[in-house]
């Protein structure tokens, strides 16, 4: 019955799914099974035998309910996980709906013009409804920075500011740099609710391809600094290295492999680092030390609603 009423989902092309559309959609699904039930009882006479059947008939309606409502979040989870991942390397998540088994895109692929304008490119990415991210810290970044002492950290493409928020709610002193004015609005706004002054985090809308930071950081992190445009990566890792003060570090944490579920790559198109090859590429001076280079996994959901891992690279420098 269940899975009648909710043969349907809420992974509109190119939008990620809002936890508001999971639970209008548990809720509808929940008042269609609550009717059938009603109806089922119409049928069958309408006599209510004793106060038991009220008390079954609740109980039915809150277990589908809460069937429905873990069934609706599972698959905005991956609808999720495969639109973020797409954002990344412009290859389609494929997302399975479990009733007809139909397969679609998480979001409409794309080609991308790598010359085009940076900042309309990431604007248009943003522009859409609500966040694109989760709002949640990425699992590397809090692991690795919490063993560090606090000071002043640069956040490099900081996107709606998750990170950021994290490191401020640890008492660094942030700065994230994105280039989109729509990711920077939504970190401010998400850092200003959970009452995080600007003294303690300042938004910079820069292109990170000729932006110079101009202070010192005991901690340069970027995370998943991919784009699908031309984009000087390398040089700008190098340039805020330059800023990381004496015994400070930088961190770049970024995919490694797809996901299990990606269709396969280009390889013309999309190249993964391997933990080792970023430090190489990096190529920093003598006074650098590398404390770590290594893959890490962390949960995902698959586009099936199967929990799996996504593998991360994770390198941390020190700088002496
Ligand atoms: C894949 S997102 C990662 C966002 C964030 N670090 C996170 O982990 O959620 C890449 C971010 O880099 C930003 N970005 C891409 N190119 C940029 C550029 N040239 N200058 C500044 N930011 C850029 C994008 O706007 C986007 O927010």
């Amino acid at each position: 019955m269940v899975a009648v009423m909710g043969g349907w989902y809420g992974g509109r092309p190119g939008r990620p799914v809002r936890p508001r559309t999971v639970v209008i959609r548990t809720a509808i699904g929940g008042l269609g099974f609550a009717a059938c039930l009603a109806l089922g009882f119409w049928l069958s006479g309408g006599q209510w035998r004793s106060g038991w059947a009220v008390l079954y008939v609740a109980l039915a309606v809150v277990v589908a309910t809460g069937l429905e409502y873990r069934r609706q979040r599972r698959w905005a989870r991956a609808h999720n996980d495969a639109l973020a991942w797409e954002l990344v390397t412009g290859k389609p998540g494929t997302v399975t709906e479990p009733e007809n088994q139909h397969q679609h895109s998480a979001s409409q692929h794309q080609d991308v013009d790598p010359h085009a304008d940076p900042t309309e490119h990431w604007e248009e990415r943003y522009a859409g409804q609500g966040p694109i991210w989760s709002g949640r810290v990425n699992t590397q970044l809090s692991a690795v920075a919490a063993a560090l002492p606090p000071g002043r950290a640069l956040d490099l493409g900081s996107g709606e500011g998750a990170d950021a928020i994290w490191l401020a709610e640890h008492d660094w002193q942030v700065t994230g740099v994105d280039i989109s004015a729509t990711a920077l609005s939504r970190a401010a706004q998400a850092a200003a609710e959970r009452g995080i002054t600007s003294e303690r985090i300042e938004w910079i809308e820069a292109d990170l391809a000729t932006w110079e930071p101009t202070g010192q950081y005991e901690l340069v992190a970027a995370s998943f600094l991919h784009s699908r445009l031309e984009f000087p990566r390398t040089a700008v890792l190098r340039r805020a290295a330059a800023a990381v003060a004496p015994g400070g570090h930088l961190l770049v944490i970024s995919h490694a492999a797809p996901p299990p579920w990606a269709e396969e790559l280009d390889e013309h198109t999309h190249h993964f680092l391997d933990p080792q090859q970023e430090v190489a590429e990096l190529d920093l001076p003598s006074h650098w030390h590398t404390v770590l280079a290594e893959e890490r996994t962390r949960p995902a959901t698959g586009p099936d609603g199967e929990e799996t891992e996504l593998t991360d690279a994770v390198v941390l420098l020190r700088r002496s």
